[in-house]
């Protein structure tokens, strides 16, 4: 995995990592949005969907689906959700450790930098770096909770990851013998995302100064726009492995096609998010405080 391309130059945008965190140093940048998808997790042990031979989507030919993303459609689930229970269960870690990334979202969070995380990821992370829950906007919806479709009932993440090892097939309710099924509380393909999401948009935009983007394909609207969004002045930072990919569809027209960051007051740093967030932190002698932010661990 990887790229050997780790500069903005060959892209066309010219701002350096170094002039991004002298902005933060000089108290010209003190509000941050991050953009954040599952590239950040995979240090985690949590696979991304479209890195070739790792990611999610490549995995799922062993589940016979009518094709892959139906395996995250709300209304294939309905009908049959063990598709889903298998992947979940060969794919989420038993034990769930945040990520350096987290905790870089959660030192922002200290420094009074952060605006808002809008993440795509669902595995529930920046929860266990205790990040304020109105921070975080999980455009995807989360694993943090999940309900039952016949009763309602909600439980927490603690809870359905018992109920993975000790039921089989798909987790079904246990209150008052229900027997239903239960859905974590995702955004699957065919579901609206939450109001949050939208409502938000331009008053957090409106003034931000810095928009860090990590571990995204940006394939994936209208999540992936997200970036257009923001004043011309706002610097954008993208950190990731790959080149970020092509928008399709209504949205890749209005959007040019393809996803670039090619303004002046861009920057590329294509390389492991950790390692990027490492050096941020090495910059604006925060390594120390990066080293101590505190986080629970979920399973064993
Ligand atoms: P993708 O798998 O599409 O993209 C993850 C990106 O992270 C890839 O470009 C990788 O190169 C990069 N990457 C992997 N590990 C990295 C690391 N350690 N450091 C830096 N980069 C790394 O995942 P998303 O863009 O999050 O939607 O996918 C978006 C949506 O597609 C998901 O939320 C999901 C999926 O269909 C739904 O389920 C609704």
């Amino acid at each position: 995995m990887g790229n050997t391309l780790n500069t903005s130059s060959s892209t066309g945008a010219q701002l350096s990592l170094k002039s991004i965190t002298q902005k933060i140093k000089s108290c010209e940048t003190k509000k941050i949005i991050i953009m954040s998808g599952a590239g950040i997790s995979t240090s985690a042990g949590v696979p991304d969907f479209r890195s070739p031979n790792l990611g999610i989507y490549f995995k799922l030919q062993k589940y016979k689906l009518p094709y892959p993303e139906a395996i995250f459609e709300s209304s294939y689930f309905n009908k049959n959700p063990e598709p889903f229970y298998a992947l979940i269960r060969e794919l989420y870690p038993k034990k769930l450790v945040p990520t350096t990334t987290h905790k870089f979202f959660k030192l922002l969070e200290n420094k009074n930098l952060l605006t808002r995380i809008y993440t795509q990821n669902i595995d529930a992370l920046e929860h266990l770096v205790h990040i304020d829950s109105q921070k975080i906007i999980e455009a995807h919806g989360t694993f943090q909770t999940n309900t039952c479709l016949k009763c309602g009932h909600t439980n927490n993440l603690k809870w359905f990851k018992e109920q993975l090892d000790k039921q089989t097939g798909a987790v079904k309710c246990l209150k008052d013998s229900c027997n239903g099924v239960i859905k974590p509380d995702l955004v699957l393909f065919g579901d609206s995302l939450p109001l949050r999401y939208f409502n938000n948009i331009k008053p957090d935009f409106k003034d931000c100064d810095l928009l860090i983007i990590l571990g995204t394909s940006l394939t994936v609207q209208p999540f992936a726009s997200l970036i257009t969004e923001g004043p011309s002045k706002m610097d954008r930072l993208f950190i990731n492995l790959t080149k970020p990919g092509k928008v399709g569809g209504l949205a890749g027209l209005f959007m040019g096609g393809d996803v670039t960051f090619n303004r002046e007051n861009d920057c590329i740093e294509m390389d492991y998010c950790d390692k990027v967030v490492e050096k941020i932190c090495l910059d604006l002698g925060w390594q120390e405080e990066l080293k101590n932010i505190e986080f629970d661990v979920l399973g064993e």
